[in-house]
């Protein structure tokens, strides 16, 4: 009978398992002494659950750290571990689901997850100009905005458990700029020397309000809550002693500070750094050549600029005048050239007005500069003859009708004979057909008509289908 209960049991409690499930997630990693967060999530066949658990949480620490709490779906867990307690490291956290009650913890699952503690500051260094960000390239003619962002909870403990700072920035290992408070995390620049490049960096080093940090967490020593047989929570992984973090080798002189074994004692420290090189943007755009042109000659446009190379270029053509919204892109990417100095050949097939968009492209700016071009029509100067001859016909007609006019009006009476008139023929079906001709001659035209058209000159390239509808030439 025990047996029977027993078998009933195991099977019950093997099926309450294997229906349950939960998952962990952190905020890490962060530095040692700032809160890291564990939040746990309680699923049922993948379903999240909303009933109320008993969560028990442990880490794998040298002196372990424990918590519990009966919560609705989700537990989190805020912890810090302190830097005279701990060393930075990989770590382990595991958390027990139970049936919430009073009698007996009846386990449904566990679930486990891996957390990094550091020993310095964990963050970027962000570099903006025009609330841009940039990579490696900065233009000379701006302000570069350099601001150290902070991961959360580094941030919060390095405001709330500190005094002192001293936030230096460093431009190639030379000291430019200190700060004694936390403004100093953000600092404007104006690298001006282009064609170089530089490393910038920046160290924290903030003393920890030691007062603070002493009545801080007791952490248990017992070790067992969790079946034993059941949790990987016995394997300790200890790594602590082999990370050290990458970053150090890397840095040069001015991150020396937070190796010091002050920064473990008594002190947060963090260093980071940038590798930029400073362009010259694409300035002094010079555009020479004949914009005013007779049908059939072709337009030659020589384009020059100063700026750092490498630069792209591209031309593209509109007909009628064209507004530069300054988003415009070459449609297909340019080639890359050691020289600002590029010229545009381009035959325009009909005499219009055109826009002739230049692009010109560094690594830190984009110029577009639209020229206008106008095409006309050559018109002969007509000789005195053919001029003579018409107007003097013109006048002896002019002539000829008055006096006609004249003459009718004197001998209107004895012309007045009623005449009948036996035109059958319909006129309106002959105006239609006239309508009928024009409106279809009207839409001919419209359809013919040359629509505005885009193109684009690939700088040096093939000719594409629309260069070569257009009649251009390269
Ligand atoms: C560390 O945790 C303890 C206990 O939760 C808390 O009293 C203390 O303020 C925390 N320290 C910091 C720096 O957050
Ligand atoms: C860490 O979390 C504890 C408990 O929520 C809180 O009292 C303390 O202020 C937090 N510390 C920091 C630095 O955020
Ligand atoms: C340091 O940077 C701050 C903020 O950008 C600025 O106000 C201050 O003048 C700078 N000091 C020096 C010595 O450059
Ligand atoms: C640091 O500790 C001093 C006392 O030693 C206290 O007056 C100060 O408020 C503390 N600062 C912070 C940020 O906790
Ligand atoms: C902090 O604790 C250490 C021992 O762990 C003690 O020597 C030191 O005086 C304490 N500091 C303060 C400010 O309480
Ligand atoms: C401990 O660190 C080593 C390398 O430093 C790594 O290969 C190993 O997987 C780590 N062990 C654990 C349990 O994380
Ligand atoms: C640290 O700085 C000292 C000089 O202050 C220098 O001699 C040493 O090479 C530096 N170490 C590293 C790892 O940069
Ligand atoms: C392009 O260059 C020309 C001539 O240097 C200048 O007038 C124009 O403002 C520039 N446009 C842009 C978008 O930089
Ligand atoms: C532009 O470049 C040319 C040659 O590269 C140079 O002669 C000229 O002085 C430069 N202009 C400016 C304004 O830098
Ligand atoms: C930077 O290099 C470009 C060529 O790449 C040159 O035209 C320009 O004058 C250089 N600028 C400086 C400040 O040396
Ligand atoms: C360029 O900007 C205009 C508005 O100025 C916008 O309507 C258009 O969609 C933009 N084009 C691209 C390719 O971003």
């Amino acid at each position: 009978m025990f047996v029977v209960f027993l078998i009933f049991l195991f099977f019950f409690h093997t099926s309450v398992l294997a229906h349950y499930s939960a998952t962990i997630t952190n905020d890490g990693p962060v530095v040692l002494g700032a809160n890291i967060t564990f939040q746990a999530k309680v699923f049922k066949n993948d379903v999240p659950q909303e009933g109320t658990f008993k969560f028990k949480w442990r880490d794998n620490m040298k002196i372990q750290n424990k918590f519990e709490e009966t919560r609705q779906g989700h537990s989190t867990w805020k912890i810090n571990h302190s830097a005279k307690k701990y060393d930075h490291g990989n770590y382990e956290v595991q958390v027990g689901v139970y049936i919430d009650s009073d009698i007996f913890d009846w386990s449904l699952c566990y679930a486990s997850a891996s957390f990094t503690l550091e020993d310095h500051l964990v963050g970027e260094l962000i570099l903006q100009q025009d609330n841009q960000k940039v990579g490696t390239y900065i233009n000379s003619k701006k302000d570069l905005q350099q601001v150290v962002q902070l991961h959360g909870p580094d941030f919060e403990y390095l405001s709330k458990s500190a005094y002192n700072y001293d936030i230096k920035w460093w431009i190639d290992s030379q000291p430019f700029n200190s700060s004694k408070d936390l403004h100093g995390l953000m600092w404007h620049h104006k690298y001006q020397d282009a064609n170089v490049s530089h490393t910038i960096g920046v160290s924290i080093v903030a003393i920890r309000n030691e007062s603070n940090s002493n009545s801080s967490e007791q952490p248990s020593t017992e070790v067992d809550f969790i079946d034993s047989t059941n949790s990987p929570v016995n394997t300790k992984f200890d790594n602590a002693t082999d990370h050290s973090f990458k970053e150090k080798s890397s840095y040069s002189t001015f991150s020396n500070i937070t190796n010091s074994d002050a920064c473990k004692r008594t002190q947060v420290c963090g260093s980071f750094s940038r590798r930029i090189t400073v362009k010259a943007p694409v300035e002094n755009v010079n555009i020479i050549g004949n914009n005013w042109l007779k049908h059939g000659d072709m337009l030659n446009l020589r384009v020059t600029c100063n700026g750092s190379a490498p630069f792209q270029f591209c031309v593209r053509f509109y007909v009628g005048t064209y507004k530069v919204k300054g988003n415009e892109t070459c449609k297909y990417p340019p080639a890359y050239y050691a020289h600002c100095d590029f010229s545009v050949p381009h035959y325009f097939r009909e005499s219009k007005s055109y826009t002739v968009l230049l692009i010109v492209r560094n690594d830190v700016h984009t110029n577009i500069t639209a020229v206008g071009v106008n095409i006309y029509e050559v018109t002969k100067h007509p000789q005195l003859s053919v001029v003579v001859v018409p107007l003097t016909a013109s006048i002896l007609a002019i002539i000829l009708i008055i006096f006609g006019v004249a003459f009718y009006f004197q001998n209107r009476n004895s012309l007045a004979i009623e005449v009948a008139d036996f035109d059958f023929t319909n006129n309106n079906e002959l105006e239609y057909k006239t309508f009928k001709e024009r409106l279809a001659e009207a839409i001919h035209n419209a359809f013919n008509k040359p629509e505005d058209f885009s193109e684009e000159d690939s700088y040096n390239e093939a000719p594409s289908t629309s260069n070569k509808k257009y009649g251009s030439m390269q």
